[in-house]
C-alpha cells in the first residue's frame, strides 16, 4: 500500500510509520519537523517498505497542498491516509486564552480539514481509498481542564459520523481513531495519572490490526475507554457528579 501519516514526526505516527514500512508497505510521512522526517527515511533503508519525507505544516494550507501535490507526483495509486497531527497543551482554567483555543483548533479541527479535502477528493476521484481520522475519546463528552482539546476532538468525531454515509456511497472507507492515553509527548506533559496508558508501539499497532478491519470506530485500550463510552449515556446531573471530582 502507499500510505499518507501526518503528525509522523513522533508519537504515535512516527511509530505507525515504522510498522507500515517494516510491513513492505510505502509511507509519506508528514510534519513540520523535517529534520527527523529524511532521518525516518534514511532508516528505512533497512526495512522492506520505505519511508518518503513529505514536510508540511497543518496550519497553512498552500504547504499542504504542495505536499499533496509531490505525493501525486511519486505515486498514481495512494491507498491510505492517516489524519493523526494533533496539537495539545494542558492549561489551568485561570489561564485560559483566545490564542489557546485559535491553535488548538488550527491544529487539530482544521489542520484535518486542510489534509480531509484532498484526500476526499483524490479518492472519489479514483472511487477508491481509506481515510483515517485520529480523534480522542476526550471528543466523546466535555472533560474538565480540556475545554479546547476535547472540543476539537468532538467536532472530528461528528465530522465523520456526518462524512461516513457518502464517503461509503463513494466507495471512500473512512475510518475513526479515539485512543485513550497513550505514552508520547503529548501525553508526557500531564502532570495527573493516566489510567490505562499504553505504550506507543501497541497503541500503534491496534491501529494497523484495526484498518485492516471494517469497524468504523477504533477505541483502546477497550478496559479504559468503556468506561468513557458508559459516561457518555449518564444524564448531565449524574456525569457533573462524576467529572466535578477531576477538578481540584
Ligand atoms: N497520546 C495520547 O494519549 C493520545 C490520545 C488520544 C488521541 N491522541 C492523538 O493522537 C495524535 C498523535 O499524538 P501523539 O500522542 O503521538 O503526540 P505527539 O508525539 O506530540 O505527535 C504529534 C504530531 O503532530 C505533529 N504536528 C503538530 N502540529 C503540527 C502542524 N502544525 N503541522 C504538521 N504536523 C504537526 C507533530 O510534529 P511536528 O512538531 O514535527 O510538526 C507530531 O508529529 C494526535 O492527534 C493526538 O491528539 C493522542
Amino acid at each position: 500500500m502507499n500510505i499518507w501519516i501526518t503528525g509522523a514526526s513522533s508519537g504515535i505516527g512516527a511509530e505507525l510509520a515504522n510498522q507500515y514500512a517494516q510491513a513492505g508497505h510505502t509511507v509519506f510521512v508528514s510534519a513540520r519537523n523535517a529534520t527527523t522526517l529524511k532521518a525516518m527515511a534514511a532508516s528505512s533503508q533497512s526495512v522492506s517498505g520505505d519511508i518518503i519525507a513529505l514536510p508540511l505544516d497543518v496550519t497553512d494550507n498552500d504547504s499542504v497542498l504542495s505536499a499533496f501535490e509531490q505525493m501525486e507526483q511519486h505515486t498514481n495509486a495512494l491507498d491510505l491516509v492517516i489524519l493523526n497531527a494533533g496539537y495539545y497543551e494542558p492549561v489551568e482554567f485561570d489561564e485560559l486564552t483566545l490564542e489557546h483555543f485559535e491553535k488548538t483548533y488550527d491544529v487539530n479541527l482544521m489542520g484535518v480539514v486542510r489534509c480531509l479535502l484532498p484526500s476526499l477528493k483524490y479518492f472519489s476521484e479514483n472511487q477508491a481509498g481509506h481515510i483515517a481520522i485520529v480523534s480522542s475519546v476526550s471528543g466523546y463528552r466535555g472533560l474538565p481542564k480540556a475545554a479546547a482539546y476535547g472540543s476539537s476532538k468532538a467536532a472530528l468525531i461528528n465530522m465523520a459520523e456526518s462524512l461516513k454515509p457518502e464517503c461509503n456511497a463513494n466507495s471512500i472507507k473512512l475510518s475513526l481513531i479515539n485512543p485513550g492515553f497513550v505514552k508520547s509527548k503529548l501525553t508526557d506533559q500531564n502532570e495527573f495519572e493516566m489510567p490505562a496508558i499504553m505504550e506507543t508501539a501497541d497503541a500503534a499497532k491496534r491501529i494497523v490490526d484495526g484498518l485492516a478491519s471494517n469497524a468504523f470506530e477504533l477505541s483502546f485500550p477497550k478496559r479504559f475507554t468503556y468506561w468513557l463510552k458508559l459516561l457518555r449515556i449518564l444524564p448531565y446531573r449524574l456525569y457533573f457528579l462524576v467529572t466535578a471530582k477531576l477538578v481540584k
